[in-house]
C-alpha cells in the first residue's frame, strides 16, 4: 500500500521513539481499553497498534475489552492506573461520558489518548494531557457521496429510469459522531453534485454486518426492488447488504450500487471483486502508528513540551475504487 507523506512521517517518528529513545532502565507500560473488541475496524486497528509497539523490549502493552459497557471501561481505567500504566489509550464506549476517566487520569497524572470515538472538544480541553487520534468524519461522508455520484454517471444504474436515485442508508450507532456526520454528508454531497435523491429507508445497524444483512433482507423480501443505492456508514454494514443480496438470489445485474467506509480487509476484497463500488479508506494503520508514537512519547515524557503537542491528530481518508484498489491490496 502507498503511504501518504503524513503516514510516512509518523512511521519515522515511531521508529525514532523505539527502544533507542526509551531509557534502558525504564520499562514503559501502555494500557488500552477498546469499546468492543469484536468491531472489525477496531480489531484491525489494534493489530496494527500491536505491530507498531512490538519489537521494543522496553514497552509492555495491556489491552482490555470494555464490551460496550462504560462502567466496565471506567473500572478498567482505574485498574490500569493503579497497575502502573504510564499512559492510557481509550476508545470510549460512550463518547459523552469521559468524565470519570478524565478525573482519574488527572488525579494520578497519567496522560490519556482518546481514539476513534470522539469526545466533545470541551471535555478534551479539561486537562492538558488529554489527546485525540482519529479522522475527520465529515471528509469520509463527503468522499462517500462523491463515490456514489461518480457511480451514477452511468445512468443505467437508475433502474426505474425516473432520474432520481432511490437510496438506503445503513447507519452506525445512534449518537456516534461518525454515524451522524457521514449520514448527513454523503446525501448532501450527492445533492450538491446535482442528483435528485429519494430516501427509501435509513436503518440503524450498529456497525454490524449481521444486523445490516437481516435488515436489508427484510427490505428485499418486502419487494423493495427499487433500491438503487446503499450507502453504509462502514464497510461491515455494506458487506451485510451484499450478503443479503447474495442470500436473496437477486441477479448480480439487479443489485444496487453499494458503497462503504473503512477499507477493512473484507471491504477492500469486495471492491476488488466488484461487489462494492467503492469504499473510503479510514487509515487504521496511520492512526495506530500515530497513537503508538504519541503513547511512547507521553510515557517516556521526552521530547516536545506539553504546550507544543497537538491535542488532535487526524489522519486523512482516501477514496478507493476498482481503479486504485491495487494500491491497497498487499
Ligand atoms: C468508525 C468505523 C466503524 C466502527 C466505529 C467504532 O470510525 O468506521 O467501522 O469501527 O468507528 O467506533
Amino acid at each position: 500500500m502507498k503511504k501518504t507523506a503524513a503516514a510516512m512521517a509518523l512511521a519515522v517518528v515511531l521508529a525514532g521513539c523505539r527502544a533507542k529513545d526509551v531509557p534502558e532502565e525504564k520499562r514503559l507500560k501502555i494500557g488500552v481499553s477498546v469499546y468492543d473488541s469484536y468491531d472489525t475496524f477496531i480489531s484491525e486497528l489494534m493489530s496494527d497498534f500491536n505491530a507498531a509497539v512490538a519489537g521494543s523490549e522496553n514497552i509492555s502493552l495491556e489491552i482490555n475489552n470494555a464490551a460496550k459497557s462504560q462502567q466496565t471501561q471506567n473500572k478498567q481505567t482505574e485498574a490500569m492506573i493503579t497497575g502502573g500504566c504510564d499512559v492510557i489509550c481509550i476508545n470510549l464506549v460512550d463518547r459523552t461520558s469521559p468524565r470519570k476517566i478524565i478525573d482519574l487520569a488527572q488525579k494520578n497524572n497519567v496522560p490519556v489518548i482518546f481514539f476513534n470515538r470522539e469526545l466533545v472538544e470541551e471535555d478534551l480541553m479539561q486537562w492538558e494531557e488529554l489527546y485525540y487520534i482519529g479522522a475527520d468524519a465529515e471528509q469520509s461522508g463527503v468522499m462517500q457521496g462523491e463515490l456514489a455520484a461518480e457511480a451514477f454517471q452511468d445512468m443505467s444504474l437508475d433502474k426505474n429510469g425516473d432520474g432520481i436515485i432511490q437510496y438506503v442508508i445503513l447507519e452506525g450507532e445512534v449518537n456516534h459522531q461518525d454515524a451522524i456526520v457521514r449520514t448527513e454528508k454523503c446525501v448532501d454531497t450527492l445533492i450538491e453534485k446535482g442528483y435528485q435523491v429519494d430516501k427509501i429507508a435509513s436503518i440503524t445497524a450498529n456497525w454490524s454486518r449481521s444486523q445490516a444483512q437481516s435488515r436489508i433482507s427484510v427490505l428485499i423480501e418486502s419487494n423493495q426492488s427499487e433500491i438503487e443505492l446503499i450507502m453504509g456508514n462502514n464497510d461491515d454494514m455494506a458487506l451485510g447488504a451484499i450478503d443479503a443480496y447474495k442470500a436473496s438470489g437477486t441477479d448480480r445485474a439487479d443489485w444496487p450500487v453499494i458503497v462503504g467506509i473503512d477499507g477493512t480487509a473484507d471491504g477492500l476484497k469486495a471492491v476488488a471483486d466488484g461487489e462494492m463500488y467503492g469504499t473510503v479508506f479510514n487509515d487504521q494503520k496511520g492512526q495506530a502508528q500515530a497513537m503508538a508514537a504519541l503513547a511512547v512519547e507521553l510515557a517516556s515524557q521526552k521530547n516536545t513540551s506539553k504546550s507544543e503537542r497537538e491535542k488532535y491528530i487526524r489522519l486523512p481518508y482516501r477514496k478507493v475504487t476498482k481503479d486504485n484498489i491495487r494500491d491497497y491490496l498487499d
